[in-house]
Protein backbone atom coordinates (compact mmCIF):
# COMPACT_ATOMS: atom_id res chain seq x y z
CA UNK A 1 0.00 0.00 0.00
CA UNK A 2 1.55 3.21 -1.14
CA UNK A 3 0.25 5.62 1.90
CA UNK A 4 2.60 8.00 3.42
CA UNK A 5 0.45 6.84 6.89
CA UNK A 6 -1.49 3.66 7.60
CA UNK A 7 -4.29 6.07 8.71
CA UNK A 8 -7.31 6.94 7.02
CA UNK A 9 -10.63 8.63 7.69
CA UNK A 10 -13.72 6.43 6.52
CA UNK A 11 -16.42 6.93 4.75
CA UNK A 12 -19.73 8.89 6.39
CA UNK A 13 -17.47 10.51 8.41
CA UNK A 14 -16.20 13.71 6.85
CA UNK A 15 -18.45 14.26 4.08
CA UNK A 16 -16.72 15.13 1.01
CA UNK A 17 -13.78 16.80 2.85
CA UNK A 18 -14.98 20.42 2.51
CA UNK A 19 -15.46 20.69 6.37
CA UNK A 20 -11.67 19.84 6.97
CA UNK A 21 -10.45 23.02 5.99
CA UNK A 22 -12.21 24.81 9.12
CA UNK A 23 -10.71 23.08 11.39
CA UNK A 24 -7.43 24.52 13.57
CA UNK A 25 -4.47 22.62 13.44
CA UNK A 26 -5.55 19.92 11.33
CA UNK A 27 -3.32 17.33 11.59
CA UNK A 28 -3.27 16.41 7.46
CA UNK A 29 0.50 15.43 7.87
CA UNK A 30 -1.25 12.04 9.92
CA UNK A 31 -3.35 11.52 7.04
CA UNK A 32 -2.51 8.24 4.04
CA UNK A 33 -6.07 8.45 2.58
CA UNK A 34 -9.68 9.77 3.51
CA UNK A 35 -12.26 7.94 2.33
CA UNK A 36 -15.29 10.00 1.10
CA UNK A 37 -18.90 9.73 1.49
CA UNK A 38 -20.64 7.46 -0.84
CA UNK A 39 -21.68 7.92 -3.84
CA UNK A 40 -24.78 6.42 -6.05
CA UNK A 41 -25.34 7.12 -9.54
CA UNK A 42 -28.75 9.53 -8.67
CA UNK A 43 -28.80 11.75 -6.08
CA UNK A 44 -30.29 10.25 -2.81
CA UNK A 45 -32.22 12.58 0.22
CA UNK A 46 -31.51 9.27 2.48
CA UNK A 47 -33.63 7.86 5.18
CA UNK A 48 -36.07 10.61 6.92
CA UNK A 49 -35.05 11.52 10.52
CA UNK A 50 -34.24 9.72 12.74
CA UNK A 51 -30.96 8.35 11.62
CA UNK A 52 -28.87 8.52 14.05
CA UNK A 53 -29.69 6.74 17.54
CA UNK A 54 -26.65 6.64 20.08
CA UNK A 55 -25.56 3.66 22.27
CA UNK A 56 -23.54 3.75 25.72
CA UNK A 57 -20.70 2.18 23.40
CA UNK A 58 -21.10 3.63 19.91
CA UNK A 59 -23.62 5.21 17.21
CA UNK A 60 -26.35 3.48 15.63
CA UNK A 61 -27.01 5.03 11.85
CA UNK A 62 -29.45 5.25 9.02
CA UNK A 63 -28.42 7.40 7.04
CA UNK A 64 -29.59 5.92 3.65
CA UNK A 65 -26.32 6.74 1.84
CA UNK A 66 -27.53 10.43 1.35
CA UNK A 67 -25.64 12.21 -1.35
CA UNK A 68 -25.67 14.05 -4.30
CA UNK A 69 -25.28 11.96 -7.07
CA UNK A 70 -22.34 11.37 -9.10
CA UNK A 71 -22.66 14.18 -11.76
CA UNK A 72 -22.83 16.77 -8.79
CA UNK A 73 -19.82 14.75 -6.76
CA UNK A 74 -17.74 15.34 -9.93
CA UNK A 75 -18.42 18.51 -10.59
CA UNK A 76 -18.94 20.05 -6.84
CA UNK A 77 -17.18 18.07 -4.83
CA UNK A 78 -13.82 16.07 -6.58
CA UNK A 79 -13.21 19.17 -8.33
CA UNK A 80 -13.00 21.23 -5.21
CA UNK A 81 -10.41 18.32 -3.97
CA UNK A 82 -7.09 19.71 -5.08
CA UNK A 83 -7.76 23.42 -3.91
CA UNK A 84 -8.25 22.15 -0.36
CA UNK A 85 -6.15 23.41 2.18
CA UNK A 86 -5.18 19.95 3.60
CA UNK A 87 -4.17 18.72 -0.17
CA UNK A 88 -1.68 22.01 0.13
CA UNK A 89 -0.57 20.84 3.60
CA UNK A 90 -0.05 17.01 2.22
CA UNK A 91 -0.48 16.85 -1.26
CA UNK A 92 -0.12 13.10 -0.69
CA UNK A 93 -3.26 12.15 0.73
CA UNK A 94 -5.15 9.58 -1.16
CA UNK A 95 -8.34 10.68 -1.79
CA UNK A 96 -10.69 7.28 -2.47
CA UNK A 97 -14.41 7.04 -3.75
CA UNK A 98 -16.54 4.93 -1.75
CA UNK A 99 -19.26 3.73 -4.12
CA UNK A 100 -22.46 2.56 -3.26
CA UNK A 101 -25.92 1.40 -5.55
CA UNK A 102 -28.65 -0.94 -5.83
CA UNK A 103 -27.73 -2.55 -9.50
CA UNK A 104 -24.33 -4.24 -10.30
CA UNK A 105 -24.76 -1.66 -13.46
CA UNK A 106 -24.98 1.52 -10.56
CA UNK A 107 -21.66 0.34 -9.61
CA UNK A 108 -19.97 0.17 -12.58
CA UNK A 109 -21.58 3.62 -14.00
CA UNK A 110 -20.44 5.61 -11.51
CA UNK A 111 -16.55 4.58 -11.83
CA UNK A 112 -17.32 4.76 -15.64
CA UNK A 113 -18.40 8.52 -14.96
CA UNK A 114 -15.44 9.73 -12.73
CA UNK A 115 -13.12 7.72 -14.77
CA UNK A 116 -14.08 9.45 -18.21
CA UNK A 117 -13.97 13.07 -16.36
CA UNK A 118 -11.43 15.61 -16.29
CA UNK A 119 -10.89 15.26 -12.83
CA UNK A 120 -10.15 11.52 -12.83
CA UNK A 121 -6.92 12.32 -11.62
CA UNK A 122 -7.45 13.56 -8.42
CA UNK A 123 -8.65 10.38 -7.23
CA UNK A 124 -6.46 7.40 -6.06
CA UNK A 125 -9.24 4.72 -6.18
CA UNK A 126 -12.76 3.26 -5.26
CA UNK A 127 -13.70 1.46 -2.01
CA UNK A 128 -17.10 -0.48 -3.17
CA UNK A 129 -19.46 -0.96 -0.29
CA UNK A 130 -21.28 -4.25 -0.98
CA UNK A 131 -23.37 -4.23 1.95
CA UNK A 132 -26.16 -2.66 -0.12
CA UNK A 133 -29.36 -4.31 -1.39
CA UNK A 134 -29.94 -5.08 -4.52
CA UNK A 135 -33.39 -4.14 -6.15
CA UNK A 136 -32.63 -6.88 -9.00
CA UNK A 137 -32.44 -9.84 -6.62
CA UNK A 138 -35.33 -9.29 -3.81
CA UNK A 139 -32.85 -6.62 -1.48
CA UNK A 140 -30.16 -9.57 -0.91
CA UNK A 141 -27.21 -8.10 0.21
CA UNK A 142 -24.63 -7.83 -2.23
CA UNK A 143 -21.69 -8.65 0.03
CA UNK A 144 -23.49 -11.43 1.41
CA UNK A 145 -24.12 -13.33 -1.46
CA UNK A 146 -20.73 -15.23 -3.54
CA UNK A 147 -22.24 -14.58 -7.06
CA UNK A 148 -23.68 -11.17 -6.52
CA UNK A 149 -20.30 -10.10 -4.53
CA UNK A 150 -18.33 -11.64 -7.52
CA UNK A 151 -20.40 -9.55 -10.23
CA UNK A 152 -20.24 -6.28 -8.52
CA UNK A 153 -16.36 -6.20 -8.13
CA UNK A 154 -15.97 -7.76 -11.22
CA UNK A 155 -17.84 -5.19 -12.87
CA UNK A 156 -16.32 -2.45 -10.70
CA UNK A 157 -12.81 -4.13 -11.90
CA UNK A 158 -13.54 -3.73 -15.79
CA UNK A 159 -13.97 0.33 -15.32
CA UNK A 160 -10.99 1.28 -13.89
CA UNK A 161 -6.99 0.56 -13.16
CA UNK A 162 -7.31 2.12 -9.88
CA UNK A 163 -7.09 0.63 -6.58
CA UNK A 164 -10.08 -1.13 -5.97
CA UNK A 165 -10.80 -1.41 -2.31
CA UNK A 166 -13.79 -3.75 -1.37
CA UNK A 167 -15.36 -3.26 2.18
CA UNK A 168 -16.78 -6.43 3.67
CA UNK A 169 -19.72 -6.37 5.96
CA UNK A 170 -19.46 -8.03 9.32
CA UNK A 171 -23.51 -9.08 8.64
CA UNK A 172 -22.91 -12.71 7.30
CA UNK A 173 -22.01 -16.03 8.03
CA UNK A 174 -18.34 -16.47 5.99
CA UNK A 175 -16.27 -13.04 5.67
CA UNK A 176 -13.15 -15.01 4.92
CA UNK A 177 -14.81 -16.56 1.76
CA UNK A 178 -16.56 -13.46 0.26
CA UNK A 179 -12.66 -12.18 0.57
CA UNK A 180 -11.31 -14.90 -1.43
CA UNK A 181 -14.00 -13.76 -3.94
CA UNK A 182 -13.52 -10.40 -4.17
CA UNK A 183 -9.85 -10.70 -4.50
CA UNK A 184 -10.45 -12.93 -7.25
CA UNK A 185 -12.24 -10.77 -9.14
CA UNK A 186 -10.03 -7.94 -8.71
CA UNK A 187 -10.00 -6.51 -5.36
CA UNK A 188 -6.58 -5.11 -4.09
CA UNK A 189 -7.43 -4.06 -1.20
CA UNK A 190 -9.92 -5.29 1.14
CA UNK A 191 -11.68 -2.92 3.86
CA UNK A 192 -13.72 -4.54 6.88
CA UNK A 193 -15.29 -4.17 9.07
CA UNK A 194 -18.57 -1.97 7.68
CA UNK A 195 -21.23 -1.33 10.73
CA UNK A 196 -22.92 -3.97 12.81
CA UNK A 197 -26.85 -5.14 11.57
CA UNK A 198 -28.66 -3.44 14.92
CA UNK A 199 -31.75 -1.54 16.63
CA UNK A 200 -32.49 0.82 19.37
CA UNK A 201 -36.17 0.69 21.16
CA UNK A 202 -37.59 3.60 22.88
CA UNK A 203 -39.64 2.13 25.96
CA UNK A 204 -41.47 5.03 26.29
CA UNK A 205 -42.98 5.43 23.03
CA UNK A 206 -42.63 1.20 22.25
CA UNK A 207 -40.94 2.22 19.04
CA UNK A 208 -37.59 1.82 17.24
CA UNK A 209 -35.80 5.03 17.66
CA UNK A 210 -34.45 5.13 13.74
CA UNK A 211 -36.76 5.67 11.24
CA UNK A 212 -36.02 2.68 9.55
CA UNK A 213 -35.97 0.71 12.38
CA UNK A 214 -32.68 -0.75 12.23
CA UNK A 215 -29.51 0.89 11.51
CA UNK A 216 -25.63 -0.49 11.69
CA UNK A 217 -23.44 -0.06 15.03
CA UNK A 218 -20.44 1.64 14.72
CA UNK A 219 -17.65 2.74 17.38
CA UNK A 220 -16.17 0.92 20.47
CA UNK A 221 -18.99 -1.66 20.64
CA UNK A 222 -17.66 -2.87 17.61
CA UNK A 223 -13.91 -3.33 17.86
CA UNK A 224 -13.66 -7.00 19.29
CA UNK A 225 -16.05 -7.96 16.05
CA UNK A 226 -13.59 -6.22 13.78
CA UNK A 227 -11.00 -7.59 15.50
CA UNK A 228 -11.74 -11.10 14.57
CA UNK A 229 -13.31 -10.43 11.18
CA UNK A 230 -9.98 -8.58 10.31
CA UNK A 231 -7.91 -11.55 11.65
CA UNK A 232 -9.93 -13.95 9.21
CA UNK A 233 -10.13 -11.66 6.38
CA UNK A 234 -6.19 -11.14 6.67
CA UNK A 235 -5.61 -15.05 6.97
CA UNK A 236 -6.71 -15.22 3.52
CA UNK A 237 -5.72 -11.83 2.16
CA UNK A 238 -2.00 -12.70 2.97
CA UNK A 239 -2.03 -16.08 0.63
CA UNK A 240 -2.50 -13.82 -2.07
CA UNK A 241 -0.39 -10.61 -0.91
CA UNK A 242 -3.54 -8.51 -0.54
CA UNK A 243 -3.38 -5.81 2.13
CA UNK A 244 -6.48 -4.99 4.80
CA UNK A 245 -7.76 -1.85 6.04
CA UNK A 246 -9.12 -2.56 9.73
CA UNK A 247 -11.29 -0.17 11.07
CA UNK A 248 -14.47 -0.45 13.42
CA UNK A 249 -14.33 0.80 17.05
CA UNK A 250 -10.60 2.14 16.88
CA UNK A 251 -10.75 4.91 19.47
CA UNK A 252 -6.69 5.27 20.64
CA UNK A 253 -3.27 3.68 19.90
CA UNK A 254 -3.73 0.49 21.88
CA UNK A 255 -6.82 -0.02 19.35
CA UNK A 256 -4.92 0.93 16.16
CA UNK A 257 -2.29 -1.61 17.31
CA UNK A 258 -4.29 -4.52 18.18
CA UNK A 259 -5.77 -3.79 14.67
CA UNK A 260 -2.49 -4.30 13.02
CA UNK A 261 -1.31 -7.45 15.01
CA UNK A 262 -4.73 -8.84 14.38
CA UNK A 263 -3.46 -9.04 10.12
CA UNK A 264 -4.61 -4.79 9.08
CA UNK A 265 -1.80 -3.16 7.09
CA UNK A 266 -3.74 -0.07 7.87
CA UNK A 267 -6.24 1.10 9.98
CA UNK A 268 -9.22 3.57 9.35
CA UNK A 269 -11.00 5.81 11.93
CA UNK A 270 -14.31 6.63 11.75
CA UNK A 271 -17.13 7.56 14.91
CA UNK A 272 -14.28 7.87 17.52
CA UNK A 273 -13.27 11.46 15.12
CA UNK A 274 -16.94 13.04 16.65
CA UNK A 275 -15.04 12.77 20.15
CA UNK A 276 -11.48 14.05 18.41
CA UNK A 277 -11.71 15.38 15.23
CA UNK A 278 -7.52 15.07 15.53
CA UNK A 279 -7.26 12.02 16.68
CA UNK A 280 -5.20 10.43 13.81
CA UNK A 281 -2.14 12.25 15.07
CA UNK A 282 -2.86 10.94 18.36
CA UNK A 283 -2.93 7.13 17.15
CA UNK A 284 0.00 7.86 14.50
CA UNK A 285 2.39 8.69 17.88
CA UNK A 286 1.11 5.94 19.72
CA UNK A 287 1.69 2.88 16.70
CA UNK A 288 5.30 5.39 16.51
CA UNK A 289 6.09 4.97 19.99
CA UNK A 290 5.08 1.15 20.58
CA UNK A 291 7.08 0.39 17.44
CA UNK A 292 10.17 2.07 19.11
CA UNK A 293 9.78 0.42 22.16
CA UNK A 294 9.47 -3.02 20.58
CA UNK A 295 12.60 -2.27 18.61
CA UNK A 296 10.79 -2.67 14.82
CA UNK A 297 11.78 -0.66 12.00
CA UNK A 298 8.44 0.97 11.55
CA UNK A 299 4.61 -0.14 12.31
CA UNK A 300 4.75 -2.81 9.39
CA UNK A 301 6.83 -4.90 11.44
CA UNK A 302 3.13 -5.12 14.02
CA UNK A 303 0.90 -6.32 10.80
CA UNK A 304 -0.47 -9.63 11.70
CA UNK A 305 2.07 -10.52 14.38
CA UNK A 306 -0.93 -11.76 16.61
CA UNK A 307 -0.05 -15.42 18.69
CA UNK A 308 -2.81 -17.07 19.36
C1 LIG B 1 -23.13 8.24 10.09
C2 LIG B 1 -22.39 7.17 9.34
C3 LIG B 1 -22.38 7.21 7.95
C4 LIG B 1 -21.70 6.23 7.22
N1 LIG B 1 -21.69 6.28 5.87
C5 LIG B 1 -21.03 5.31 5.15
C6 LIG B 1 -21.01 5.35 3.73
O1 LIG B 1 -21.53 6.27 3.11
N2 LIG B 1 -20.38 4.33 3.07
C7 LIG B 1 -19.74 3.30 3.75
O2 LIG B 1 -19.16 2.40 3.12
N3 LIG B 1 -19.73 3.27 5.11
C8 LIG B 1 -20.35 4.24 5.81
N4 LIG B 1 -20.34 4.20 7.18
C9 LIG B 1 -19.54 3.15 7.87
C10 LIG B 1 -18.14 3.68 8.23
O3 LIG B 1 -17.39 4.02 7.09
C11 LIG B 1 -17.35 2.64 9.06
O4 LIG B 1 -17.25 1.45 8.34
C12 LIG B 1 -18.01 2.41 10.41
O5 LIG B 1 -18.37 3.64 11.01
C13 LIG B 1 -17.15 1.58 11.36
O6 LIG B 1 -16.01 2.29 11.81
P1 LIG B 1 -15.98 3.10 13.22
O7 LIG B 1 -16.44 2.15 14.28
O8 LIG B 1 -14.56 3.55 13.37
O9 LIG B 1 -16.90 4.25 13.06
C14 LIG B 1 -21.01 5.18 7.91
C15 LIG B 1 -21.03 5.16 9.33
C16 LIG B 1 -21.70 6.14 10.03
C17 LIG B 1 -21.71 6.09 11.54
Amino acid sequence: MQWQSPICLLSGHIGFAEHLDKIPFFPAQSIGAIILKATTLEPRNGHPADRISETPLGLINSVGLENPGVDAVIKDKISALPKLKITRKNPKIQWIINVAGSKVQDYADVIEKIETSSHHQTIAGFEINISCPNVQHGGAIFGHDEKLSAEVVSACRAKTDKTLIVKLSPNQTDISRIAEICIQNGANILSAINTVAAMNIDPKTQKAYLSAGRGGLSGKAILPIALLNVHLVWQVAKTYNIPVIGHGGISNGDDAIAMLLAGASAIGIGTALSQDIRISQKILNAIKKYSRAKGYKDYTEIIGKLTL
